[in-house]
């Protein structure tokens, strides 16, 4: 009995690890950031990333495209710097680039009478970088 005990436990774990992170999930996260990427960013960096939203034409510098940001890094999707850039922590090529400081100011269309923060903000900016990492050309 104990060879088929041994097998079915090792069985269930494998069936759990798949569930608790399988592609349902990850799909799950990117759908969620894609949210709060139509919400805070899109009006500045298109739709899909694609660079030059609506809001361009009342801005004196272009938002660039985002889908890009790993082919312009050497085909390796630079997380950590977007992370950062997004929260305000890495210096602007131009200080008075109008791309918003979101560690400052939050996710103002997301919660626009605030009430989110801690582990809510923080899944949220997770889910926002799965959502960028996914549309990479
Ligand atoms: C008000 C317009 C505006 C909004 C809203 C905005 N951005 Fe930007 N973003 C810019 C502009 C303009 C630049 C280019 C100038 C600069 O680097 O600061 C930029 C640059 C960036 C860059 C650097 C790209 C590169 O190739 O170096 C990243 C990453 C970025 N934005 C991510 C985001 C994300 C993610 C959001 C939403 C959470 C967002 N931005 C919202 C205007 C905006």
């Amino acid at each position: 009995m104990r060879p088929c005990l041994t097998a079915f436990v090792g069985l269930s774990c494998a069936l759990l690890a798949a569930c608790s992170d399988g592609p349902s999930e990850d799909a799950d996260r990117v759908r969620e950031g894609q949210r709060v990427y139509a919400k805070e960013c899109a009006a500045c960096h298109g739709a899909r990333g694609e660079g030059a939203g609506p809001m361009s034409l009342q801005l004196d510098v272009v938002p660039p495209d985002l889908a890009g940001l790993k082919q312009r890094n050497d085909g390796y999707f630079p997380r950590e710097f977007v992370s950062r850039f997004v929260m305000g922590q890495l210096a602007k090529d131009d200080p008075a680039s109008p791309m918003p400081d979101f560690f400052a100011v939050g996710l103002r269309h997301v919660y626009p009478n605030g009430g989110a923060d801690g582990e809510v903000l923080e899944t949220d900016f997770a889910n926002l970088l799965d959502y960028l990492e996914a549309i990479q050309w």
